[in-house]
């Protein structure tokens, strides 16, 4: 009887919440209407890069009057819309596809006569597909065999599906996928390890997900298993380093299972995308999308592994409703990545990764404009692609931090694992969230906590004075190092290196004074070969602070990682940087020229505005 009556209130609740649509980036009348289910019956085609098929989308009417189906769509071609009626009969509908928006692609109006219980569309990719990146097979690992992929946060998933493209809602899906025998396909759903390659491809998605996490990956793919439940799919060359960088996924998922709750998902597989991929990963549910740049031979960047594991708790279990809500993602995300962090590879390397991330976000602050400051951004009718940064990572995990510092382990702890408990399957927004907070938490423990700090963290810009510096002891060693060398006190080849970590070198490569003196600069490389580091957080530092200083010695090197790699976060300060001097932007204009056709289109995108600016 509880039960009926919380649920009733729910009902209450959210008839009342979605009154006014929360999600200005979806032309999707999902208020009348919610897709329930999604049916993809789609042939890759690599030739002319696109994808052509239909999709069938199971409607829930939601009491309205209106007939009228409105989905999201960019640059698709649309050939024909059938609906199937209540008594089971499929018929041809008129649609209409409105002009295309620069942020949101092309409404997509299909009027049948009644409230239909299916709808069918017959369509088409593009190969203007803002969401898809075709690799031909010269640039792939194997260079025998083509590779296309996915990505579909935040609002691309319209790129290829039409869809009611909102976090908002949530779908199953089905999905059968028709390409070469000799390619494997993969999607966020129930891979199979012991799939054959014969072209012919199903899925299912029992588990109902918005749409940004419906994702495909079709390449020369095999398959090898890390542990009963978590295994690796790559090409053949990458497989085994992937495999030994990443073993310690089993252990990650453990970790959080203890901390927060049990892992509903099934399988939890990686995916190691071409470098090109534009992020260091993606959480797709069963199945993260992951950069090949974080296998460094050493595990040291495997706390994006962590990141996206998380994210089977924090985004695909609770989803943020909108993409103003993103700090819900990503804030609780990059918190629970570092609690995943030091569980299974301790305190130290935990601390010195929040120190790392807090220092960069403190420079950041500085530059942004205020507005994206804010936990809870405005993001006023922008592409939220433009309007990404750091900010909802990390001063969303500092607010975390702050508040386990304030009420400690045991209190936190298990206000995040009910929360995650009793959202589970569900979106929320901040509104929501900060009322839930407030029952939860703020009421409980006002004698420790201020509404009006709790406010200013996700209301306000810029950081609040209390908010944590975390430190760690062994960047103190660094900066003492930092600070002799400025004084001249030693040389570079005076450090004393012989012990420190990747952490520690980024902390001093970020910390060392951007106007350094060349001469400097040379001896650092001679000693340390930084210019040629394989680890590409190592490399991307130096290269930041080479081309601050006036190091020209990189540029040959710069060029090729810059060819070699197109993860945005690495690519786009580097760019930007260059962009800067008349002479650097001819040489970054000259590399990019290269480079270009081998980036995804978000990244292209984001680049070509550098230089047209
Ligand atoms: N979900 C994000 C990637 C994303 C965010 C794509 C917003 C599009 C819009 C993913 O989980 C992520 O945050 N990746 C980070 C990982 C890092 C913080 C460890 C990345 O790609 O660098
Ligand atoms: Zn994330």
């Amino acid at each position: 009887m509880r039960h009926l009556i919380a649920l009733t209130c729910c009902f209450l609740l959210s008839a009342v919440v979605h009154a006014n649509k929360v999600d200005d980036l979806t032309y999707a009348n999902y208020d009348d209407v919610k897709v329930s289910h999604l049916y993809l019956d789609l042939k890759v085609d690599f030739d002319n890069k696109a994808l052509k098929g239909f999709a069938e989308l199971d409607l829930q009417w939601q009491d309205t009057a209106t007939t009228q189906v409105i989905l999201d769509t960019r640059d698709l071609i649309i050939d024909r819309v059938l609906a199937k009626s209540a008594d089971d009969k499929w018929y041809p509908i008129k649609f209409q596809l409105a002009s295309r928006d620069d942020v949101m692609g092309s409404k997509l109006t299909i009027t049948p006569a009644f409230q239909a219980a299916k709808i069918r569309v017959y369509y088409q990719s593009t190969d203007k597909a803002s969401g898809l990146q075709w690799l031909t097979p010269a640039q792939t690992a194997g260079k025998k065999l083509p590779y296309m992929f996915s990505q579909n946060q935040a609002i691309h998933a319209r790129s290829w599906i039409p869809i009611q493209d909102t976090p908002s809602i949530r779908m199953t899906y089905d999905a059968r996928i028709h390409t070469d025998e000799k390619l494997l396909a993969v999607m966020s759903a129930n891979n199979e390890p012991t799939t054959e390659r014969d072209g012919d491809y199903f899925f299912t998605m029992p588990q109902a997900i918005p749409p940004y996490l419906i994702a495909i990956a079709v390449g020369d793919l095999e398959f090898k298993a890390m542990s009963d439940i978590t295994g690796v799919y790559a090409e053949p060359s990458v497989l085994d380093s992937a495999v030994a960088e990443f073993n310690d996924t089993q252990a990650m998922i453990d970790a959080t299972e203890k901390l927060f709750g049990p892992y509903r998902w099934g399988r939890y597989d990686l995916l190691i995308l071409p470098p090109s991929f534009p992020f260091g990963g993606m959480e797709n549910p069963r199945l993260s999308f992951i950069t090949p740049t974080v296998i460094a031979g050493d595990k040291s960047l495997v706390n994006l592994i962590a990141h996206e594991l998380a994210h089977s708790w924090s985004g695909n279990l609770v989803t943020n409703e909108s993409w103003r809500d993103l700090w819900l993602n990503e804030g609780f995300t990059s918190y629970v990545e570092n609690r995943i962090m030091e569980e299974v590879f301790g305190r130290q390397r935990a601390l010195m990764e929040q120190a790392l991330d807090a220092q960069n976000l403190r420079s950041l602050v500085t530059k942004l404009p205020a507005n994206d400051t804010v936990l809870y951004v405005d993001l006023q009718g922008r592409d939220p692609d433009a309007a990404f940064s750091s900010v909802p990572y990390t001063k969303g995990q500092l607010f975390l931090v702050y508040l386990e510092e304030k009420l400690g382990r045991d209190v936190f702890d298990n206000f995040i694992k009910n929360y995650f408990n009793e959202h589970a399957f569900e979106s929320i927004g901040t509104n929501a969230f900060y009322k839930y907070f407030t029952d939860n938490l703020l009421s409980k423990h006002s004698d420790i906590l201020n509404k009006a700090d709790i406010e200013q963290w996700i209301f306000a810009q810029g950081l609040p004075p209390f908010t944590p510096s975390p430190t760690s002891p062994v960047f103190d060693i660094i900066d003492n190092q930092i600070e002799q060398l400025k004084l001249g006190k030693i040389t570079p080849s005076q450090l004393n290196t012989s012990q420190w970590t990747v952490h520690q070198w980024l902390h001093f490569i970020n910390n060392l004074p951007p106007n350094l003196n060349v001469k400097v600069m040379s001896q650092l490389d001679a000693q340390f070969n930084l210019t040629i580091s394989s680890n590409n957080e190592i490399a991307h530092a130096w290269y930041l602070l080479a081309l601050r200083s006036g190091y020209e010695a990189i540029y040959d090197e710069l060029k090729d990682y810059l060819i070699a790699i197109g993860r945005r976060k690495f690519i786009v300060p580097l760019y930007k940087q260059l962009a800067m001097s008349s002479k650097g932007k001819e040489w970054a204009k000259n590399v990019y020229k290269i480079a270009r056709p081998g980036y995804h289109p978000l990244a292209q995108g984001t680049i070509d505005e550098i230089f047209e600016k």
